[in-house]
C-alpha cells in the first residue's frame, strides 16, 4: 500500500504536488524506510507496514526542501527562517556555549513554573537512542522538599564518612558536613530547585539519554535567565541511600539517573575561562 496522498491517514504523507523527487527524504531516513519504487520518479512513500518500525524522528520533514512531507506525529513546530546566516549563528552559538558555566550561587527566589515548562519544551528535542524519548522529569520546586533532599544527602555523607566504605571523595566529606552544620548548603549551593531526570532501571540506554537531556537543560537554561549545576552528591546518594530513594518516591521500577540544581544566578559572568585544547586524533 502506497501512502503518497497528502492529507490521508498514513503515518507520513508525501505531497505529490510539491515533491520534486530530490530523494533527500530517502537518503535521510535513519532506517531506510522511505522508497520511491526503485527510482522511477514517483512520489516517495513509506509502506504502511513500516509504521511501527518508524522511530518518528521527523528528519524526513525537517530536511525536505519543499515542505512536502507531513508526518501524522509532527508538531510542525516552526519553519526555520531563510534569512538567518549560518556564519552569524555559528559565532553566536560558539560564544553562547563557551559562556555556559556551572552556577553555584543563586538568588533567593523561585523560578516560575511556566518558565521551567518552556525550558523543558525545548529540552524534549534532545536526541535519545532510537528516539525513544524515555526521559522523565521530577522538578523539585518546593523549598521544604529541597531542604529534605539536601539533609538526606548529608545523612548519606555522614553514613559513608563513619563507615569503612571507600569513596573517592571521602576525604572532603567532613568539610562538606561541617559546612552544612554551620548553615551553608554545600549540596545544592542554595539553588531553589532541582531537575531530576529519571527513567526505567532496566533500560540500558536510559542513563545516557538522561545525561544528554540534562546537558541540553544546562545549555538552554541561560537563555531563560537561569543557571544550573550538576548535583553530583544528590545523584550518588540517590543511587543507594534508601531514605533518599523513599523521599523521591519515583514510580516503581524507575530510578534517578542524574540531577541538576538550578535557579537565577546571583552573579553575572564576565569572562570565559581557558580550557585544554581538544585532544584530537586522526585516523
Ligand atoms: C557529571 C557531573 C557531576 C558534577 N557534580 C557536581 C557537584 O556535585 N557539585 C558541583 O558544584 N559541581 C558539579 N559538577 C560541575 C563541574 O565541577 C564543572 O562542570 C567543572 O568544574 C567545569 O566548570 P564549568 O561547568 O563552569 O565549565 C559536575 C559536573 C558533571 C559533568
Amino acid at each position: 500500500m502506497v501512502n503518497s496522498e497528502f492529507g490521508n491517514m498514513a503515518m507520513i504523507s508525501f505531497n505529490p504536488e510539491s515533491c520534486i523527487n530530490c530523494g533527500i527524504c530517502i537518503d535521510i531516513c535513519p532506517l531506510n524506510l522511505i522508497s520511491d519504487n526503485n527510482y522511477n520518479n514517483s512520489t516517495p512513500f513509506m509502506p504502511d507496514e513500516m509504521d511501527n518500525v518508524c522511530m518518528k524522528c521527523g528528519n524526513c520533514e525537517a530536511f525536505c526542501p519543499e515542505n512536502a512531507i507531513s508526518p501524522q506525529f509532527s508538531t510542525q513546530y516552526s519553519q526555520l527562517s531563510e534569512t538567518t546566516s549560518p556564519e552569524t549563528e555559528f559565532e553566536q552559538l560558539g560564544l553562547y556555549m563557551r559562556r555556559r558555566r556551572s552556577i553555584r550561587n543563586y538568588r533567593n527566589e523561585p523560578v516560575d513554573q511556566k518558565k521551567i515548562e518552556d525550558l523543558l519544551d525545548i529540552v524534549r528535542y534532545a536526541p535519545s537512542g532510537m528516539n525513544k524519548q524515555p526521559v522523565n522529569w521530577l522538578i523539585i520546586h518546593s523549598p521544604e522538599k529541597m531542604q529534605k533532599i539536601i539533609s538526606l544527602t548529608i545523612d548519606w555523607l555522614r553514613e559513608i564518612a563513619e563507615s569503612t566504605v571507600d569513596h573517592p571523595l571521602k576525604p572532603v566529606f567532613p568539610s562538606i558536613i561541617s559546612a552544612y552544620e554551620s548553615g551553608d548548603d554545600p549540596v545544592c549551593r542554595g539553588a531553589p530547585h532541582l531537575a531530576i531526570a529519571y527513567g526505567e532501571v532496566d533500560d540500558p540506554m536510559i542513563y545516557t539519554d538522561c545525561v544528554v537531556a540534562l546537558s541540553w537543560f544546562e545549555l538552554a537554561a541561560p537563555s531563560f535567565g537561569m543557571g544550573s549545576c550538576w548535583a553530583g552528591f544528590v545523584k550518588v546518594a540517590a543511587s543507594s541511600y534508601q531514605p533518599l530513594i523513599d523521599e523521591l518516591n519515583l514510580p516503581p521500577g524507575h530510578v534517578l539517573q542524574h540531577a541538576m540544581m538550578f535557579g537565577c544566578p546571583e552573579y553575572e559572568i564576565h569572562n570565559i575561562p581557558g580550557r585544554n585544547p581538544p585532544n584530537i586524533n586522526w585516523s
